[in-house]
């Protein structure tokens, strides 16, 4: 896969008007803020192609970007208090809405911000993905704030709460590029 040649596709404000599943997909899910557009510039190797931001709740559509006939889909981020009730219905209708489709799921990167237990939306995540039998890996996100031995310890913790494998799980920082190679593994074994 040649991640040099990401280019965005379309940006979806509504279900509908998501166009139909012609190639392998690999959707990027999580809390607001966890860090999913930052990830996929790191995997990009692209710095600004997906849009980021300090403030929660940057992400409002899902956005479609293409590498090497690989969909990548960039989904609005669930959970984030600060935006009015009817546009975290929309965006849970989009998140749900696209899950519902029939596509192909080829795999779901579940966001997890390493630094802190399990919350109840993650816990919600990962029970939703086991529910649905999609392929999913869990990306701890911004392991760069804690360090080495830290980071060991998250990640057990977090896979036991999840009730998941540890090698279900992949340490990752979009600050130092941490695990991105082991992501691009998971990727390409998904889709080739
Ligand atoms: P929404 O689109 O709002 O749901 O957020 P998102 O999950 O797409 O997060 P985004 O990539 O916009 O990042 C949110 C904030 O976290 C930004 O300030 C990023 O710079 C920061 N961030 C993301 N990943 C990392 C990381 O690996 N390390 C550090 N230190 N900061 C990160
Ligand atoms: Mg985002």
């Amino acid at each position: 896969i040649n991640y040099q040649t990401a280019r965005f596709e379309a940006s979806y404000g509504t279900v509908a008007q998501l166009p139909a599943s012609t190639t392998p997909e690999v959707a990027v899910a999580g809390r607001s803020n966890v860090g999913k557009s930052s990830l996929l510039n790191k995997l990009f190797g692209r710095k600004g192609l997906v849009k980021v931001s300090a403030t929660p709740g940057k992400t409002a559509n899902i956005n479609f970007f293409e590498v090497d006939g690989i969909r990548f889909v960039d989904l609005p981020g669930y959970g984030f208090a600060k935006v009015s009730q009817k546009e975290k219905q929309r965006w849970a209708d989009l998140i749900s809405g696209y899950f519902a489709q029939e596509r192909s799921f080829n795999l779901v990167i579940a966001l997890v911000d390493i630094r802190h237990d399990a919350q109840r939306l993650d816990h919600e995540m990962v029970a939703f993905l086991q529910e649905s039998g999609l392929p999913f890996v869990v990306a701890l996100t911004k392991a760069d704030k804690l360090g080495r031995s830290k980071q060991a310890q998250q990640a057990a913790a977090i896979a036991r709460q999840l009730g998941i494998d540890r090698d279900q799980v992949v340490v990752t920082s979009s600050e130092t590029g941490l695990g991105v190679d082991e992501l691009r593994r998971r990727i390409a074994e998904a889709c080739l």
